[in-house]
């Protein structure tokens, strides 16, 4: 527990890449597990929009709205004392051009409070990062496997190109992103870019050479129904812990022995 840890700022994130402290970020989307994260020591909370699929239910992460991400971004904000909070820009709110990109990602930092947005591109993003850096909002940006372009890219697959991958990551560094998620690279490729940039890459699926990695909250928990991607590594089951409590809840209801004298009123 680190209760008394100070809140940390972008600028303080960005400085971890000289400090040499790796990292931790998580996906989180509700006031709980955003708590529990927080007070464990997590330096930064994502509110991804993996929250389509984990959260929804959806199979991809496309039909998550704005409103929906500043939703769940207000939720997250508010129990967090400590960590770093980072709201995705869902598809296609920075497709649409600078001025919208800071009409909706000014949206996000207004309404939510959170201090950073994200969003998936490199080079072909660079006028949008630079545009939202400008008018004060933090970018993280997002290279390699970027889940927004799933139809495009005809699935979810490793990114490979070595070239490509270092140009995106340096056209998001020069726009003015803080930091940038490298996302289903190989461990060298990611290495490669994490020495050549000076602001963090946070990785997933990436190897251990980025200054910091960022999970999926539930998929390290286990709380994740279906395919669960081999890099991830569940350090706990409450799936199994959360099914066998009310499992044996509804076996007491059931049996007369809930509620119990002690938890009732004479
Ligand atoms: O939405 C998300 O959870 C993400 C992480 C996987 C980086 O973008």
């Amino acid at each position: 527990m680190n209760s008394k840890r100070k809140k940390l700022t972008v600028p303080a994130f960005r400085e971890m890449k000289t400090t040499g402290n790796r990292i931790c970020v998580l996906t989180a989307y509700d006031f709980p597990t955003a708590r529990l994260f927080d007070s464990a020591g997590v330096d930064a909370i994502l509110v991804g929009d993996s929250m389509a699929m984990v959260i929804q239910g959806h199979e991809t992460t496309l039909p998550v709205t704005l409103d929906e991400m500043i939703y769940h971004g207000r939720m997250v904000v508010r129990g967090c004392r400590s960590a770093l909070i980072i709201v995705d820009l869902p598809f296609p709110t920075f497709h649409l051009g600078v001025h919208k990109a800071i009409e909706l990602a000014g949206r996000v930092l207004k309404e939510t409070h959170c201090q950073a947005v994200k969003l998936e591109g490199g080079i072909e993003q660079q006028a949008v990062i630079a545009g939202l850096v400008s008018a004060g909002i933090p970018v993280m940006a997002h290279v390699g496997l970027r889940p927004q372009n799933v139809h495009a890219m005809g699935g979810y697959r490793i990114q490979r190109d070595a070239d490509l991958l270092l140009a995106d990551a340096r056209a998001a560094e020069e726009a003015g992103a803080f930091a940038v998620v490298l996302e289903c690279i190989p461990s060298d490729i990611a290495s490669t870019i994490s020495g050549k940039l000076s602001i963090p890459t946070i990785g997933i699926g990436a190897g251990a050479g980025c200054d910091g990695q960022v999970l999926v909250g539930h998929d390290l928990l286990g709380l994740t129904a279906g395919y669960v991607p081999s890099f991830v590594k569940r350090y706990a089951n409450l799936s199994e812990i959360i099914t066998n409590a009310v499992g044996k809840w509804c076996e007491d209801v059931r049996s007369g022995h809930w509620p119990d004298e002690g938890h009732s009123f004479q």
